[in-house]
């Protein structure tokens, strides 16, 4: 392709690989010593909807199911994943690659935050160099063998999930989001970026979806009525859970211990993970 190229063969003779019908491949290959049977992407249109949380205890529920788990923070400008897990010190590497570091319950886990020198390090990179980075992250880490590795999206349809998107073979992505006005249009953006990257989309997640009063039992819509269902019925899709708010998920995810959440609400997306 063209360095110049608009995509308009018309106004352009140049003999590349798209007029000659030729499609690139952009795709890395995983390290020698990774063994990983199914990619998740967790993305959403939208940031802090609970995108890190939903991955986090994604892969706390498919651990708990016996399996071998990875987490993938591939949100290098806002890594939040080593947090909630409580993960401490730095990643080590050899010749072979990097070393992805092991949570308490064995997941393992790669995120910029253990390669950089301080946590609170900003990473003030070009939208190139982050995708880059994401893209070693499945090609120099030894991942072993998993059986899923769950891949935290940073948020929106940028250059990052773009190159995650061309360069693993991502199996499915859950799109989560939460209640408010613009979120068929949020939906209905990452669907599209899944159908042009020809990636199936799992489901929806509906996180803060309602708040249960611990004192009378009733259940309030802090951020309005929710439109999942509709939503999810207009494009085919499925629900795979509602999320309430719930304090102890920010205290869990919020002071690394997601491992130890509370809650059922992955329970049949476990199972559905699991038989297929
Ligand atoms: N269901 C929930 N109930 C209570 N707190 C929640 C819930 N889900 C997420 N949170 C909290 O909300 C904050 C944002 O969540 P999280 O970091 O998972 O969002 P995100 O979509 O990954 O954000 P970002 O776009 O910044 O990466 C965190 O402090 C988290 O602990
Ligand atoms: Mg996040």
């Amino acid at each position: 392709m063209s360095e110049h190229c608009d995509n308009n063969c018309g106004s352009c003779g140049e003999d590349c690989a798209d007029r000659r019908g030729e499609k690139p491949n952009f795709r890395a290959a995983p390290n020698e010593l990774s063994q990983i049977k199914k990619v998740i992407g967790i993305v959403s249109g939208k940031g802090g909807v609970g995108k890190s949380s939903v991955s986090a205890m994604l892969a706390v529920t498919m651990r708990r199911l016996g399996y071998r788990v990875g987490v993938l923070d591939a949100d290098v400008t806002g890594p939040s994943i080593p947090k909630a897990f409580g993960i401490q010190g730095k990643a080590e590497g050899s010749e072979q690659g990097l070393y992805p570091k092991q949570s308490s319950t064995g997941i393992e886990i790669m995120s910029i935050n253990l390669l950089l020198e301080n946590d609170t390090d900003p990473v003030i990179w070009r939208g190139p160099i982050l995708a880059n980075t994401v893209k070693q992250f499945w090609s120099d880490v030894i991942w072993g063998d998993v059986d899923f590795l769950f891949i935290d999206m940073p948020p929106g349809t940028g250059d990052v999930p773009l190159t995650v998107f061309q360069s693993i073979p991502v199996d499915g992505i859950v799109i989560v989001t939460s209640p408010q006005e613009l979120v068929s249009m949020i939906v209905a953006k990452a669907l599209r970026m899944a159908e042009m990257m020809k990636v199936p989309v799992l489901g929806l997640v509906e996180n803060m979806s309602y708040f249960k009063c611990p004192d009378n039992g009733k259940e309030y819509k802090i951020f309005g009525e929710s439109h999942i269902d509709e939503i999810a019925g207009k494009h085919g899709l499925k629900v795979l859970a509602k999320l309430p708010i719930d304090p102890n998920i920010s205290a869990a995810c919020d002071n690394g211990m997601i491992e130890q959440f509370d809650g059922n609400w992955f329970d049949a997306v476990g199972k559905q993970l699991a038989g297929q």
